[in-house]
């Protein structure tokens, strides 16, 4: 199934797939990784909670007319993907102000967005994944300024589906990261992955946190909550 690693990242190696040139292999790491890399662990289960969660996410999205770049899981820690050139941008939605925001522009805490926030990073390592604006997207970007609206678009679409999805398993979605990239067709997918490595997520009764924070904070085991993410999306997806 798999042919040459092309890309290894923080969370997850990227194969180029066996079977079809247009397909990769994305194997989920136990890796994480906080603070632009700079706090490691490896966490035993972690690759498999996330290539689980992640697959869950994006059938549902399939199934609310989201396309993705998911085809299927292969097994416990990896899943078969179009290949797509992601686009070097995290597009960011907050619903509730927490993390980066309420230091850099000094905003309260779980102050609730209407509408939801969208900012924009530069996806780049070295440079720390700087905030930047429109412009500065379609200066460092290949997209055009439709293209950008259209990414928008979706992302703000992605946004209304995962609080459903969160909701009806009694968890806020505070804010979350999503990258996009473009197929073969030009046509441009939500691709990456969608997990509490990349989402906020707060049970709505207790507002006990269950998603990285716990790791970048040192406030609780990450196998744990990411395990009771994966328990009730199966109990209710
Ligand atoms: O750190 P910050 O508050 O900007 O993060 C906003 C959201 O984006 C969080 O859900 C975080 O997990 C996610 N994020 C991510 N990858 C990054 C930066 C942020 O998944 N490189």
């Amino acid at each position: 199934m798999k042919a040459a690693l092309l890309y290894e990242g923080k969370a997850k190696k990227v194969y180029q797939s066996s079977e079809d040139e247009h397909q990769l292999v994305l194997s989920y790491k136990n890796d994480a990784t906080a603070f632009n890399g700079e706090k490691k662990s490896q966490f035993e289960g972690k690759g498999r909670l996330n290539n689980e969660i992640s697959s869950l996410i994006f059938q549902r999205l399939h199934e609310v007319g989201i396309k993705t770049h998911f085809i299927k899981r292969l097994d416990s820690t990896q899943q078969i993907v179009q290949k797509t050139n992601i686009i070097p941008l995290e597009v960011v939605i907050r619903n509730l102000s927490t993390g980066s925001i309420t230091k850099r522009l000094g905003i309260k805490e779980r102050l609730a967005f209407t509408p939801p926030l969208l900012e924009l990073f530069y996806k780049d390592d070295a440079l720390g994944d700087p905030l930047i604006n429109d412009e500065h997207a379609l200066l460092l970007t290949d997209i055009t300024e439709t293209e950008l609206a259209e990414i928008k678009d979706k992302a703000r679409e992605v946004n209304g589906a995962l609080q459903e999805i969160f909701q009806s398993i009694g968890i806020s979605l505070v804010d979350f990261k999503l990258e996009f990239g473009r197929n073969k067709e030009g046509e441009i997918l939500l691709s990456d992955e969608v997990s509490p490595d990349t989402c906020r997520l707060w049970d709505i009764e207790t507002n006990e946190k269950l998603d990285k924070d716990v790791f970048r904070q040192g406030t609780g085991d990450l196998i744990t909550v990411y395990q009771e993410i994966l328990n009730r999306l199966e109990v209710h997806v």
